[in-house]
């Protein structure tokens, strides 16, 4: 799939693209380098211990050390103050990560095997694609058609599971205007690992342009439209255009083939087939696949399934 790579960061961390990044990041560092400080100084006492207490011969009685109330004390109370402070970071921080602000532009967003969709509040409905306006939270209302899926991007630093039969939020506040990607974490089948999608950050004008034009380009024709959205839905997961088997059978000489379906009856490709398995996928499946295609009905318009169609023809 076209999808752009995750952009240097640091050594340890992708870039910082959104307000709650720099807090996240923190407090990160801050475990990290307690962690080590305590490491070298835990395993140093250790090997200086061994070498120092070693036992020197039959007669050697300095290695029997007995109990010492005030250091225990002291190796339990620091541990705990400073597990304390790290609580308290860690608390702040996540009440800030779960609470959007009231202002938040809201976007609903659907987890399938193996798609990413984006609803917008007018009526867009954008497929691998999540565009946002720089500058303003968004708020996330999530939810998953099938199994479990995790919504993760690295670069925002947020990642939250999105589950079937309910909702899940996460919001965040875009700081940079460019292209980023968002992943699933979550192992979901075979797809899993092509289970990404583009993460457009804009300005606000071109925000609204992205709204007015429904998230579509009206002036290509069908089948280059139907190339574009062949990518941008995801058919590409599990379509090739190699003649490869993969999820699905391949676009390559697919149209005018005749094909055997799962009950032994044979159907001829043609356009009102193409159409049917769009819509509604698992209608008629082949032979040797899984029903597990997303249903597009009342997903893809008219003329967006008329393009895919068009496209389909075009791969012989
Ligand atoms: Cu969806 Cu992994």
């Amino acid at each position: 799939m076209n999808v752009p790579k995750i952009d240097q960061g640091s050594f340890w961390m992708p870039r910082q693209s959104s307000t709650l990044a720099p807090a996240v990041d923190a407090a990160w560092d801050v475990v990290m380098y307690v962690s080590v400080a305590f490491f070298l100084l835990i395993v140093g006492a250790m090997a200086w211990f061994v070498y120092k207490y070693r036992r020197r011969g039959p007669d050697d009685k300095t290695s029997n050390i007995a109990h010492n109330a005030r250091l225990e004390i002291a190796w339990t109370a620091i541990p705990m103050l400073i597990l304390l402070v790290l609580f308290f970071i860690g608390l702040s921080g996540y009440v800030n990560a779960s609470v959007a602000p009231g202002d938040s532009y809201e976007i609903n967003v659907t987890g399938e095997k193996w798609l990413w969709t984006f609803s917008y509040p007018n009526g867009t409905v954008s497929p691998s694609k999540l565009v946002v306006p720089r500058g303003r939270p968004v708020r996330l209302v999530m939810s998953s058609k099938d199994v479990l899926h995790s919504f993760y991007i690295p670069e925002f630093r947020i990642k939250h599971d999105v589950i079937p039969g309910t909702y899940t939020t996460l919001w965040f506040e875009a700081t940079e205007v460019k292209d980023s990607t968002l992943l699933c974490a979550e192992y979901c089948g075979t797809g899993h690992s092509d289970m990404m999608a583009t993460v457009s950050v804009v300005e606000e004008a071109q925000f609204q342009e992205f709204l007015e034009s429904g998230g579509d380009d009206k002036n290509m024709p069908p089948a280059e439209l139907g190339k574009s959205l062949y990518t941008t839905w995801g058919c590409a997961t599990c379509h090739s255009l190699t003649g490869a088997r993969q999820q699905g059978p391949s676009f390559k000489g697919l149209f005018g083939k005749t094909e055997t379906l799962a009950d032994g009856s044979s159907v001829h490709v043609d356009e009102a087939y193409l159409k049917e398995s769009i819509l509604v996928s698992n209608a008629k499946v082949v032979s040797g696949y899984q029903p597990i295609m997303p249903v597009f009905q009342g997903v893809l318009k008219e003329r967006q399934v008329d393009a895919l169609v068009a496209f389909i023809k075009s791969q012989q």
